[in-house]
Formats: C-alpha cells, sequence, structure tokens
C-alpha cells in the first residue's frame, strides 16, 4: 500500500449561535453537524480536515464557541482559514490551542509541516469588507514559505477564488489582486491545488500552472446564474465537500462528495454479469 494522504475540504459554515438561522432560512449549524458526520464516516478515514472560510456568520464569540462545539466531534485534526464573515480577533480568541492560527501577529496565515503534502493557509479577508485581497506583505511570507520546501507537494488555501466565476455579485467580491498571487504560484510547480470556497459552489479553474478548486457549502449554495446582473441569491441545493487524495504515484486527485444521503448503493453486477 502506497503512502496515502487524505485532505477533507468543506466550507462556508456560517454558523449562527442561539438556533437562528441564517438570511432566517438556514440551519447552517445542522448543515455542519450533517458534514462533520459525513466525515467521520467516511472509510478511509480523512487525515485532516481543512475549512476554507466563513466558519461564522456575523464574526461574533458566540458563534465561534457554537462552530467550537461542533467541532469537537470531528475525529482528526482541523485547520481554519478566515473568510469575509469572520473576525481574526474573535477566531483566535475561541480557539487559543489551535497554533497554526498563532504563527503571524496580524495575519491568519499558517503552514503546517507534519505531513506529506504540506499545507499552507492564506488570510485573504479585509476587516468589513465582502472582497479580497491579499498585500505585498503577505504574497511576500507565501514566496517565501514556498521557496523554502520546493520539493514538497503544498496546497495553498484561501477563501476568496482568484478568478472570476461569472457568476456577478460574487465576482464583484472575488479576490482582487489575484495577479500577484498568480505571479507567486507561477514560480512554485509543487503547488499541487490553490483551494478556495465563498463561491458555494464547485468550481474549477486553471490558475498559474495550478488548479484552482472551489468547494461547496456545507449549507447554502448560491445559484448557479452566470448573468453578469444575476442577483445575489442562494438555492438550497445539496451540500457538498471536497476530498484531495494524494498519492506519491498520482499526485493530487480531488473527488467532490455529497454530504446528505441518497438512495443507494445499488451493483451493477449480479451473478450472471452485468444487470440488464
Ligand atoms: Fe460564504
Amino acid at each position: 500500500m502506497s503512502q496515502q494522504f487524505i485532505v477533507a475540504q468543506i466550507s462556508d459554515l456560517h454558523i449562527k449561535a442561539g438556533g437562528r438561522l441564517s438570511y432566517r432560512k438556514v440551519d447552517t449549524l445542522k448543515g455542519l453537524y450533517n458534514a462533520l458526520e459525513r466525515l467521520n464516516a467516511l472509510v478511509p478515514q480523512p487525515d485532516v480536515v481543512v475549512i476554507t472560510g466563513d466558519l461564522v456568520d456575523f464574526g461574533r464569540a458566540d458563534e465561534y464557541a457554537c462552530l467550537k462545539e461542533a467541532l469537537s466531534e470531528l475525529d482528526m485534526p482541523y485547520y481554519l482559514v478566515p473568510g469575509n464573515h469572520d473576525n481574526r480577533q474573535a477566531m483566535r480568541a475561541a480557539f487559543p490551542e489551535l497554533d497554526h492560527l498563532h504563527q503571524q501577529p496580524e495575519f491568519v496565515q499558517w503552514c503546517i509541516e507534519d505531513y506529506p503534502v504540506r499545507m499552507i493557509g492564506l488570510d485573504s479577508t479585509v476587516p468589513g469588507a465582502p472582497h479580497g485581497e491579499l498585500c505585498a506583505e503577505r504574497l511576500a511570507w507565501l514566496e517565501s514559505t514556498l521557496s523554502q520546501r520546493p520539493n514538497v507537494p503544498t496546497l495553498v488555501m484561501l477563501h476568496h477564488p482568484p478568478f472570476a466565476s461569472g457568476i456577478g455579485h460574487m465576482d464583484r467580491q472575488r479576490l482582487m489582486d489575484s495577479a500577484g498571487l498568480a505571479a507567486v504560484i507561477s514560480r512554485h510547480p509543487q503547488v499541487e491545488r490553490v483551494l478556495c470556497g465563498h463561491l458555494h459552489r464547485s468550481i474549477q479553474q486553471r490558475f498559474a500552472g495550478s488548479l484552482a478548486c472551489c468547494c461547496p457549502g456545507t449549507a447554502h449554495q448560491v445559484v448557479l446564474d452566470i448573468d453578469p446582473d444575476a442577483p445575489a441569491h442562494f438555492v438550497l441545493e445539496p451540500p457538498g465537500y471536497l476530498l484531495h487524495v494524494w498519492t506519491p504515484e498520482q499526485a493530487m486527485i480531488t473527488h467532490m462528495g455529497m454530504i446528505e444521503h441518497f438512495d443507494g448503493p445499488y451493483p451493477f453486477f449480479d451473478s450472471h454479469g452485468l444487470i440488464d
């Protein structure tokens, strides 16, 4: 059996406290518990879980307390990236024991060296604004961190997608300086994926010689409407997760899985062969 490393990714949890519904419609906490149950039941189990931002809905301490209680159900370590709905200070205050959140003084950026795949989290948030940015300081840290171990397969993750999806209202709050990120990533071919969230849908784009992968939300999804003037609407389509499976032979394979349970599985074959 080859060495294998499995990263499960979930995103955009938008947890609220006190049983409140997001946008008075979505039970996001239930969505998270469903996701955690699904990830814990996977065989083989993921080695780690990464969560690419919008952990909570309004960046409040009581929301982070709810999130923390839920995440205690996870059987594996988890790593958190901030999104535009998060608050750096409240997030750090809720998780003083998570060393990765405290690696840098200002930005919640981190690098995890403990696994066969290196994992780097970026902080693309702009306090008080929905769009994302990576300033020169954040990009310089990424450049220097990637330069340290050029031969180790690496996942870079941030909340805001570095590309325009075509969904107009979301593209107006994307990562605004993606040329800077592209320049760094293009110099480091060990970057297997650039993982992001924010779009609440599974979307991929070839990005700077790597592959940018956007993860569905654990509760609500953004409507698939590539009209530039599409209204800012969400839809309760099935929530999902991404499973990034790395082996030395195949490098990274990415699957999208559904969190809810559906009818099946059923066999293709019986004792007579392919079922007619
Ligand atoms: Fe979100």
